[in-house]
């Protein structure tokens, strides 16, 4: 059941997404979000491959279901010197080990909203991230009009760093995203002049690889009449260093 009755007193519980959550997973997903997630996703969630989640139940719901989920967030670890968001995290993390936590999909099911329970599984994300000692901030992604996700954001302290234009691409329309970030481990932005100097070098050359990707864009637009972007499938990141072509992804940023 996708969208369930809240019980008289919920008792919410969190707990590792599993194998037998597929299904539901799956159809969460396809009842929340605009865009579609590939099978390979959700497989990729459940058995923990590179993914880490957390789901949410009631336990006391009457119908036998108490072990249903109603609420999920997953995210991965990446290479903070591979992320896009390396200029926001001082001069070293160009160079070293870092890591950050990117958050790909948050939902809770329409009749469990506002009871806290997005608020706790982001929490979960953040005492997550603060034990991985090389980890220093959990990212993600939201689209500009998502107003109930971009004030949970803020309410839980990430900060906005960057408007992204034409982030995603939806059924043939661009929308863009806020991409907002949360400090751990004593992360923090470039301070220094040396380091302030590196994050708008960087930010400047992903500025050049953005507008040399667009002309090379429009000139494989003019040269290929038959090239056709699966849309309702992907989502396109305009300024983001290594997705600014229109690719088929796989989807798995939060809208
Ligand atoms: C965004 C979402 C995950 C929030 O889940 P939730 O469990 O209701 O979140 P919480 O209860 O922890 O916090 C919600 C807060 O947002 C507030 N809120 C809800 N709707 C709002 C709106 N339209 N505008 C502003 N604030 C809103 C609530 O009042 C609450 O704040 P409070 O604690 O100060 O009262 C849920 O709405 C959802 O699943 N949306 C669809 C999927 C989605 O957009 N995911 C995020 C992708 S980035």
């Amino acid at each position: 059941m996708v969208n369930p009755k809240l019980s008289t007193r919920p008792k919410i519980c969190y707990r590792p997404i599993r194998p037998s959550d597929f299904d539901i997973l799956e159809h969460i997903h396809v009842k929340l979000f605009p865009i579609r997630y590939e099978s390979t996703f959700f497989q990729d969630v459940v058995n923990g491959r590179d993914i880490v989640s957390w789901g949410a139940v009631d336990s006391s719901r009457p119908d036998g279901q108490g072990d249903e989920l109603i609420g999920f967030v997953t995210a991965r670890i990446v290479l903070a010197k591979e992320s896009e968001i390396v200029d926001m995290l001082g001069y070293d993390s160009s160079k070293s080990d870092q890591t950050l936590v990117y958050i790909l999909t948050l939902g809770v099911v329409d009749s469990y909203r506002n009871h806290g329970i997005a608020s706790a599984l982001i929490r979960e994300v953040i005492k997550y991230a603060s034990s991985i000692p090389t980890c220093r901030a959990v990212y993600l992604h939201v689209i500009s009009y998502n107003n109930p996700a971009i004030y949970l954001y803020k309410k839980m302290s990430f900060k906005c760093i960057r408007r992204l234009q034409g982030f995603y691409l939806i059924n043939g329309q661009q929308y863009d995203s806020y991409l907002f970030m949360y400090y751990v481990n004593g992360g923090r932005s470039p301070c220094s002049p040396l380091e302030l100097l590196a994050a708008i070098v960087s930010y400047m050359r992903s500025g050049f690889k953005l507008v040399a990707a667009k002309m090379c864009k429009s000139e494989d637009r003019k040269m290929s009449r038959w090239s056709k972007c699966k849309e309702s499938h992907s989502l396109v990141s305009a300024t983001h260093n290594k997705r600014n072509l229109a690719v088929e992804c796989t989807g798995y940023e939060c809208v």
